[in-house]
């Protein structure tokens, strides 16, 4: 091709022309028993190669009003022959030009939608926000202070075995109390808000918690759970119990009856465990509540003085008022499973499922 001096600056006339040498490159690297190397010496050669002649013939001779478009122009028709050469080596040949191309289909981006798990913990979390809870959130990295000895699991006590624990690794040189694992369960956040607040307290915990537990259809070494601690003046155990009634109404429908059984936290006296009537049957009895007509849903109590005291000791060691005052102040607390209620809710049988991160599967929830 003999380069053609250009006589016309109008910026249709300088697309055209270079709309012609694309065109020409392009029919090239198309055609069958295409050479890229030969290619790269007659178009891109540094001395004579064609973008040079052209550079030299149509950049360097234009009028100050035609050289801004023709360098940007030439930038652009070289990236486009570079990048077509580039993609000849890898079988896709194909020109593309830096100018918007508006019958090219678009890039789609697809919406995200909210995982089950943060769904239902949400909602949870939004059932107590509106009887005036506030959020909390704690590290998933925990001391054995915050996830046990605070909440009065003394150093061997045996109710720590009830939480198989899994340890970060080269800790033993610390104090027992300063060993890191991952927290069991979402309790030990109570302490660390009790540390930087004062009573009265209204808080939801929601949060991702580790337990050394076999993989199967009901259990997972992560999982979730939502914790609640309320302390005040006059908090009793019928404050407690109508709190988690009228919860668990607005949650799963106002037809839900409660009851509550004794049970055992080491951070809580007395403690209960909750039962709901079954969602699936109504309370008749159904395989889902084995035949029970209750399903078993959260753990309960009264926080135990001794967490109050923990956290009184803690406050003075870091320079603050002891203002949890058990002569003065009680509260309760409680914590439930996040995944079990989403399964329940959702009819998912395998926990494994929510944490598969399979497409297919989460998209029947968005
Ligand atoms: N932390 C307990 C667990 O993971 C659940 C729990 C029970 C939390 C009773 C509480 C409570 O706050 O009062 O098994």
């Amino acid at each position: 091709m003999d380069i053609q001096q250009l006589t016309d600056f109008s910026p249709e006339a300088i697309d055209k022309a270079f709309a012609a040498v694309l065109a020409d490159a392009q029919s090239t690297i198309a055609s069958p028993g295409f050479d890229a190397e030969a290619f790269r010496l007659e178009w891109l050669g540094r001395k004579q190669g064609r973008l040079k002649q052209l550079s030299d013939a149509w950049l360097k001779t234009a009028p100050v009003e035609g050289k801004k478009l023709i360098g940007q122009r030439f930038n652009a028709l070289k990236e486009a022959i570079e990048g077509a050469l580039e993609n000849a080596g890898t079988g896709t040949a194909k020109v593309t030009v830096s100018s918007l191309d508006i019958t090219l289909p678009g890039t789609t981006q697809p919406v995200g939608a909210e995982h089950p798990l943060v769904k239902t913990m949400a909602e949870i979390v939004d059932v107590f926000r509106k009887m005036g809870y506030s959020t909390r959130l704690g590290p998933e990295v925990e001391s054995d202070f915050y996830n046990f000895e605070s909440l009065n699991f003394p150093p061997n006590h045996p109710a720590r075995d009830t939480q198989d624990t899994l340890v970060i690794a080269d800790q033993e040189g610390k104090p027992l109390r300063e060993r890191l694992l991952m927290r069991t369960h979402t309790s030990p956040v109570q302490i660390r808000s009790m540390l930087m607040e004062e009573p009265p307290l209204r808080l939801v915990i929601p949060g991702k918690v580790h337990r050394n537990d076999e993989s199967d259809a009901t259990h997972s070494p992560v999982f979730h759970q939502v914790e609640g601690l309320c302390v005040d003046t006059n908090i009793t155990f019928s404050d407690l119990k109508g709190t988690l009634d009228h919860a668990m109404k607005a949650f799963f429908g106002s037809s839900v009856k409660t009851r509550f059984f004794p049970s055992f936290f080491p951070f809580t006296e007395p403690s209960a465990d909750v039962q709901i009537s079954c969602i699936f049957c109504g309370g008749k009895g159904c395989r889902k509540c084995k035949h029970s007509g209750w399903i078993e849903l959260l753990g309960c109590g009264m926080v135990d003085p001794n967490v109050f005291e923990a956290v009184n000791q803690r406050r003075i060691e870091l320079g603050k008022d002891p203002v949890y005052d058990t002569s003065k102040i009680s509260g309760f607390a409680f914590g439930m499973g996040v995944d079990r209620i989403t399964m329940m809710k959702y009819g998912i049988s395998d926990i494994g499922l929510l944490y598969s991160g399979d497409n297919r599967f989460l998209e029947q929830f968005a």
